[in-house]
């Protein structure tokens, strides 16, 4: 008989794509994005309107739910939030055997996982439907676990959730409040936060979001399935890009700030191995509209603040350098939404290796909706094929006579 094991592909039974650059695994009624022309919209508003008139959680309700909240919606959804916003003290112990050092995003992810032990009505999609509450669960208790690294970190209690307080004030007590002194929240600090986690909250199948959707197709529960987009977050070309940022650009400046040199480095990347972290994108070839807002924002923050960060400076000149210099713009290498927001989160006073966890509490209505919608459509398991290129069948050889 023939062995047909890689003669199959090879005759067009299998189309190879790679990084799933042009293939479509999914509609979606979430998340517009145009990246020729550098437009996003949430249930077709502009994320630009999002980012300046509403509240992060009218977004959350917004991309799980499809309409903006009413008044007494959002009121609903919110309270229901706040009822869920203390961890079960038992997670705490899991949490506590973390060494002192632990990366956040290994914190969370791990976390996030531990919840459908916690709560093991979330396993099957048998019997009751219990999804709404799962979704307040994780919204609700996503920021307080966040909290707990930074707390630990410092040597510091852990603060219990102040639910009289917004969502990103009460994120705020939690981070910075201290048992021994008054701590007021900072308007214009919460205000930023609440823009961050807008500009964050949902970007189509990007990396995470595809991670969520495929492990949810094999009918994981949600808190599974979450983890494991927290988990594909974190890498460096993803999510994991923010504190790459930072890191960069405080190495420039501790080189002298010579910004010509990096940029000539990273024209070069095949051989050095250095791209400009915060840098181009797979489907934005023009400006990420991100980016935009969020450039904006860091100066506005930064002088409300009083904050003088030389770092901006050099991001600034380093935007400059790229966006006149061939290698860019014949690759259309613009800024993504990762450049300027890792100087916003410094100047809020959050720590580098926060950054990531930052945007996984902003996406995770973006993986929630998507998730729900995944089931609500009823999709079928995920499985991408292969073109398989190894050997073809060969006969078994006793370990004695190996060579
Ligand atoms: N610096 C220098 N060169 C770059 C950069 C960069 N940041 N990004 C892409 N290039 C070059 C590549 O070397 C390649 O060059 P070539 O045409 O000579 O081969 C070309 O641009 C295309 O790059 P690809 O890697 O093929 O593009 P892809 O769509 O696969 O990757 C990605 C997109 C991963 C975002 C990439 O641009 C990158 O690594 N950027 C830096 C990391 C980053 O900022 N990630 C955050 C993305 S946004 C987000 O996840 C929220």
């Amino acid at each position: 008989a023939i062995d047909i094991s890689n003669l199959r592909d090879q005759t067009g039974y299998v189309t190879l794509d790679k990084g799933y650059k042009n293939t479509g695994a999914t509609k979606s009624a979430i998340t517009f994005l145009d990246g020729e022309e550098g437009i996003l919209r949430y249930r077709g508003y502009s994320i630009e309107e999002l980012a300046a008139k509403a509240t992060f959680l009218e977004v959350a309700y917004l991309l799980i739910y499809g309409e903006l909240p009413t008044q007494e919606q959002y009121s609903k959804f919110e309270n229901s939030i706040r009822r869920h916003t203390i961890v079960n003290e038992d997670m705490r112990k899991i949490f506590e055997g973390f060494p002192v050092n632990a990366h956040p995003m290994g914190v969370l992810s791990s976390l996030v996982s531990a919840m459908s032990a916690f709560y093991p009505d979330s396993y099957d999609g048998k019997g009751e439907d219990k999804t709404e509450l799962h979704i307040l669960r994780l919204l609700a208790k996503l920021p307080t676990i966040a909290t707990w690294s930074y707390k630990k970190s410092q040597g510091h209690p852990v603060n219990y959730p102040k639910n009289s307080l917004d969502y990103c004030s009460n994120f705020l007590h939690m981070m910075f409040a201290l048992p021994v002194e008054d701590y007021k929240i900072d308007p214009v600090v919460a205000e930023a936060l609440n823009v961050l986690l807008i500009l964050h909250a949902d970007h189509e199948q990007n990396c995470s979001t595809s991670t969520v959707r495929l492990v949810g197709s094999s009918q994981a529960n949600l808190y599974s399935s979450i983890s494991a987009g927290i988990s594909a977050l974190w890498g460096p070309l993803h999510g994991g890009a923010n504190q790459e940022v930072i890191e960069m650009l405080e190495a420039i400046k501790a080189d002298g700030g010579d910004v010509a040199k990096y940029v000539d480095m990273a024209k070069n990347a095949k051989t050095t191995g250095f791209r400009l972290f915060g840098f181009g994108h797979r489907v934005y070839k023009n400006f990420d509209p991100r980016a935009k807002i969020i450039k904006k924002a860091a100066d506005d923050v930064l002088s409300k603040l009083g904050v003088n960060d030389p770092v901006l400076e050099i991001a600034k000149q380093l935007e400059e350098l790229a966006l006149n210099d061939p290698y860019f713009v014949q690759r259309k290498l613009y800024p993504n939404v990762d450049f300027y927001s890792g100087i916003i989160y410094r100047a809020l006073g959050i720590p580098t290796n926060m950054f990531t966890v930052m945007f996984a509490i902003g996406r995770l209505p973006g993986w929630i909706a998507q998730w729900k919608e995944m089931r609500e459509t009823k999709e079928p398991i995920g499985r991408p094929r292969q073109i398989y290129v190894g050997e073809t069948l060969r006969d078994f050889v006793p370990m004695a006579d190996r060579k």
